[in-house]
């Protein structure tokens, strides 16, 4: 049974196609490869280059290679193309799920939801206030499963992924954004001398080094759970709610000084304005993963993170580009 990734030239997905493979999955991408990299598709997977909310195009994807199927997506930024994107995408693609009996689908959705929590760690059943469009989409897009899921019985797994950092051990595949906005690979830029200085944003939270708590997953263990997540929905389990995350929080200085452990270089840091929209600390509880997904992440330390971000950093330091620029 094929299993699509949407969004899989991007970070998570392109790491989600290589682990899919690996178990001997038949994989079909598709991206519209607006900010993900044609490069970092496996070349073992099918390739559709379009977008989601094309009906005309998902037809084509579904027809070629669906009898049926399970499905892990992905999406992207500013307020109205978020909704665009992230809601109507959903809309077309449940649609096409139920035009071409596809009943499975794992999602990928986000501590986002949650906003500035009450009380950590942060278990499925606290409240969702999210504080960005980002965080809003992505719970409407929940909800639109669950809908779906009364009235045609599509069943999903939502995967609520915290601070998702690292690379695939082998250092083939990391993490390339374009802006780069993300922690870890920003500090590693910093470490290569790709920039001059790391900015933390805000040094007067409620914290004990006033920076922000996150909680950082490793790309690799949080595939494991997507792989998890399918073999569970094809065993019939039933729809759900899942935090992924290490139940443990970092400050952005405790990640700097953990870097600069790995990577024995200096990583100049300079403290900077809050950004906007950042809770102050982000901690799952993911029990649930483990008790009914039987997830069992095995490289979600900080130090191991940071090693596996650093090989693909430091052997690919223009990331899928292979002219010199930064
Ligand atoms: N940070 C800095 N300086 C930087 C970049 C980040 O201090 O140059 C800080 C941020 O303020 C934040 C922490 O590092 O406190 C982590 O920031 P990231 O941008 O790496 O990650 P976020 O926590 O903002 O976002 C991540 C995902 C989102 C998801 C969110 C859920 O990237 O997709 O977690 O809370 F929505």
């Amino acid at each position: 049974m094929s299993v699509l990734v949407l969004g899989g030239a991007g970070y998570i997905g392109s790491h989600a196609v290589y682990q899919l493979l690996d178990r001997g999955e038949t994989v079909v991408v598709v991206d519209n490869l607006e900010t993900g990299q044609r490069q970092a598709v496996h070349p073992d997977a099918a390739f559709y280059e379009g977008d989601v909310r094309d009906h005309d195009f998902l037809r084509t994807v579904f027809e070629k290679n669906f009898a049926a199927s399970s499905l892990v997506g992905e999406s992207m930024k500013d307020p109205l193309k978020y909704y665009d994107n992230n809601v109507s995408g959903t809309q077309v693609l449940l649609q096409m799920m139920l035009e071409h009996d596809v009943k499975k689908i794992v999602f990928s959705s986000t501590a986002a939801v949650y906003g500035e929590p009450e009380s950590v760690p942060i278990t499925e059943d606290m409240p969702t206030r999210p504080t960005s469009t980002y965080g809003e989409t992505k719970l409407i897009m929940e909800k639109l499963m669950k809908r779906t899921e009364e009235a045609h019985g599509i069943s999903f797994v939502s995967l609520r992924y915290f601070n998702v950092a690292g690379a695939r051990e082998t250092g083939e595949i990391g993490e390339d954004h374009r802006p780069e906005t993300h922690l870890v690979p920003i500090i590693l830029q910093t470490a290569l001398g790709q920039r001059p200085h790391i900015t933390i944003f805000g040094d007067d939270y409620d914290t004990p080094d006033g920076t922000c708590i996150r909680d950082y997953v490793h790309v690799e263990d949080l595939i494991d759970a997507h792989l998890s997540a399918l073999d569970y929905l094809r065993e019939g389990g039933k729809s759900d709610i899942f935090n992924l995350g290490s139940s443990e929080g970092f400050s952005v200085k405790e990640m700097i000084d953990a870097a600069r452990k790995v990577t024995r270089k200096d990583i100049p840091a300079g403290i900077g304005k809050r950004r906007s929209g950042d809770p102050s600390i982000l901690i799952a509880g993911s029990d649930k993963a483990k008790q009914v997904l039987g997830w069992r992440p095995s490289r979600t330390s900080v130090a191991k993170i940071i090693e596996d971000a650093w090989k693909w950093h430091s052997s690919h330091p223009n990331g899928y580009r292979k002219e010199v620029s930064t």
